[in-house]
């Protein structure tokens, strides 16, 4: 079915939306943390989808539609068509569409001995609706804009108070002596509380590891032992350098990657 002009996800970014990683098994794990962030944004939204199932349908369609390949499916709720203006027509009827594809090519050099990263001009302004994956993502195509320009794999996004917070669309973890940590997106009021940097906090809590979560000047990052970013598609990537500073990739952070590569290529063989 075409879009219509009119949905309020195309004319005000009224809307949410999830990218899933399915394995070529069709195993979507993440797929209850995405569910969960995504409701979770439409309560935050005040859209009302009556029957949360169609979200499960819509993303088993777009699986089916992978063919037995691994890839993404991509899902967008939004609010629907209709209202005056920004004010929202009640009762709403939300639109769900899915897309899905292959998965993104990363340069096994970038896996291996990790991303240049920049620091990108603008800081991350403070969003009522932070961490939710809503479709108002024009700070990060700015900062996507500029890495590309500036020729870097990724950008570090900087609170106000240039404190570190999260890549373009990864989240940041750091190891330090004895703890891991990663930046307190809450306390920060910005930037998106991955599923994979969830899975991630809980996979090395449940080892035993100390992970602190809170919000450090950009120049701690200089005396961290290594750097790496994640998200729920490409799973775990190292940093090698951000701006003159450099950090060898980690024994630790490649087996957090290899940990987290079989865990999203799913249980069943195939
Ligand atoms: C701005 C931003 N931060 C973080 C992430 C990582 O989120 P997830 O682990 O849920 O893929 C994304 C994912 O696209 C993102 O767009």
């Amino acid at each position: 079915m075409p879009l219509n002009p009119r949905d309020r996800g195309f004319a005000y970014g009224d809307g949410v939306f999830e990218t899933v990683r399915v394995a070529a098994s069709g195993e979507q794990p993440l797929w209850p943390r995405h569910r969960a962030r995504l409701v979770g944004g439409l309560r935050a939204l005040g859209i009302a989808l009556p029957d949360e199932s169609r979200l499960d349908a819509a993303l088993n369609e777009g699986v089916a539609a992978l063919g037995g390949e691994a890839g993404v499916v991509k899902l967008t709720v939004t609010r629907g068509v209709g209202g005056r203006g920004y004010l929202p027509p009640v009762p709403a009827q939300p639109t769900v569409v899915w897309q899905s594809g292959g998965l993104p090519v990363w340069p096994e050099r970038h896996r291996r001995e990790g991303l240049v990263l920049g620091l990108c001009q603008a800081p991350l302004y403070p969003d009522l609706l932070a961490g939710f994956k809503h479709l108002n993502r024009l700070p990060q195509v700015m900062a996507r804009r500029e890495v590309a320009r500036q020729g870097w794999d990724e950008g570090l996004l900087l609170s106000t108070r240039r404190q570190p917070l999260e890549a373009t669309s990864m989240n940041l973890f750091a190891r330090f002596a004895n703890h891991w940590w990663m930046p307190d997106l809450d306390a920060a009021g910005a930037g998106v509380a991955g599923v994979m940097r969830a899975h991630l906090h809980e996979t090395l809590l449940q080892r035993g590891e100390k992970v602190v979560c809170d919000l450090r000047p950009l120049s701690q990052l200089r005396t961290a032992d290594g750097l790496f970013l994640c998200n729920s598609v490409v799973g775990v990537l190292p940093v090698r350098k951000l701006a003159q500073w450099h950090w060898p990739v980690l024994a630790s952070v490649r087996e957090l990657q290899q940990s987290t590569e079989t865990f999203l290529a799913g249980s069943l063989k195939v």
